[in-house]
């Protein structure tokens, strides 16, 4: 039998995909087996919180060598066979050590498995969203906090995944700002209005933001299969009258839809429309419901863009119908209550969540000065990423 003394180190480390463990855990003190309706391990710790490890969950998780790619510390061992047979086990310095009726030793860390108990919540970094309360106001981190700090980064990437949205201050009034900004965090996510685009009145303009008009809120490229997840819009130039900035929480007014009307809620979540954008060089188009849904009814995007809301194919006795829970969605969202109302200043920069949160704008006047932003998107797998290690970096 393989005894822990002869088990190589790499036994004890913690596999790279589950990086993340923090603090202090309390000691292992009980273990016995549960052959219930599946074999387990039913694990005690000091403070009494238990846990039931079914054996087949514990085989596919261990972290040696031939388990475990020793470089990359990704998976190698492959689910493929039920595993039945209850294995040698035994408590040994603060660690669970097994060994399988094959003989296969295998060996875990009793804190991590106590953060892993059945029924734990999976991932303390990164922050839940939280809904627009009615006195929200959006976070505000100085441009030098961020790039400069730890902390600082850290307290942007949370305020932008919890609320949606965050504002940056006080930072340079220099070209590509934006882009060198949003790449500390992830590679930019090119759209067909570039990588980065500039938004001002420009002579042939190919969509409303580059017009002088005012845009209801809406969220950009719903008309993608996969619309860009956070965009950043920063400041440059802001003289003109007129101009300010608008932004709802789409969430918090999708919720108080299913509240007022569920029937609304569902129409506009059950009825997918098609969007389009064309120009010169595209013609770029799809068919989705204004609001999705995971399969436990929660909010997982919106989609809102009335100009580039393509034509309304529905069954015609749909139609009224449609278009009545849309004007009570529209309502909901520009109620003075849900706004956010401000207007940029020269070096701010608003970062919010694309697929839930809207943003408008009040038409300006070009005559009467100059208005410049730049823009760009980033990926909310590469926030969450940046905030990940950010917070291994802490530790
Ligand atoms: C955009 C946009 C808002 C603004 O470029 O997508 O909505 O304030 N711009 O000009
Ligand atoms: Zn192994
Ligand atoms: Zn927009």
């Amino acid at each position: 039998m393989t005894t822990l003394e002869t088990l190589p180190t790499a036994h004890a480390r913690i596999p790279m995909g589950e990086l993340g463990d923090i603090g202090e855990t309390p000691r292992l003190t009980s273990l016995r087996t549960d052959d219930g309706r599946d074999a387990a391990l039913l694990l005690e710790w000091e403070d009494g919180a238990t846990g039931r490890f079914p054996l087949g969950w514990l085989r596919d998780h261990c972290a040696c060598e031939a388990c475990r790619h020793p470089v990359t510390r990704e998976r190698l061992y492959r689910p493929l066979t039920p595993v039945t047979d209850i294995p040698e086990a035994r408590r040994v310095d603060g660690h669970l050590a097994l060994t399988w009726a094959d003989g296969h030793p295998s060996r875990f860390d009793a804190g991590w498995l106590y953060r892993r108990r059945p029924g734990q919540a999976a991932d303390t970094v990164i922050p839940a969203r939280r809904p627009w309360a009615a006195d929200y106001a959006p976070e505000r981190i100085a441009h030098a906090d961020f790039t400069g700090s730890v902390a600082g980064e850290r307290a942007w990437l949370e305020a932008l995944l919890r609320d949606g949205l965050v504002l940056l201050e006080a930072g340079p009034l220099a070209d590509e700002e934006v882009s060198r900004l949003a790449e500390r965090i992830g590679p930019l996510r090119p759209t067909n209005f570039g990588a980065r685009f500039d938004v001002r009145s420009k002579p042939n303009p190919n969509n409303a933001a580059y017009t002088a008009i005012a845009l209801a809120l809406h969220t950009d490229l719903p008309n993608w299969r996969q619309p860009p997840d956070i965009q950043l819009l920063y400041c440059l130039e802001n003289d003109a009258e007129g101009g300010e900035s608008i932004f709802a929480d789409g969430f918090a007014a999708a919720e108080a839809l299913r509240a007022e009307s569920p029937e609304a809620f569902r129409l506009l979540a059950e009825t997918p429309i098609d969007f389009r954008f064309q120009d010169e060089e595209q013609d770029i188009g799809t068919r989705a419901p204004i609001l999705s849904l995971d399969p436990d009814g929660a909010l997982l995007e919106v989609r809102f863009n009335n100009w580039i809301r393509d034509t309304l194919r529905l069954p015609s006795y749909l139609i009224e119908a449609w278009y009545a829970a849309y004007r009570r969605f529209w309502r909901l969202l520009h109620a003075p209550e849900q706004q956010l109302d401000f207007a940029l200043a020269p070096g701010q920069m608003v970062a919010f969540d694309n697929r839930r949160v809207l943003h408008g704008r009040r038409a300006f006047d070009p005559s009467t000065g100059r208005r410049h932003l730049q823009g760009t998107y980033l990926d909310l797998d590469m926030c969450e990423s940046r905030l990940r290690v950010l917070a291994r970096e802490a530790r």
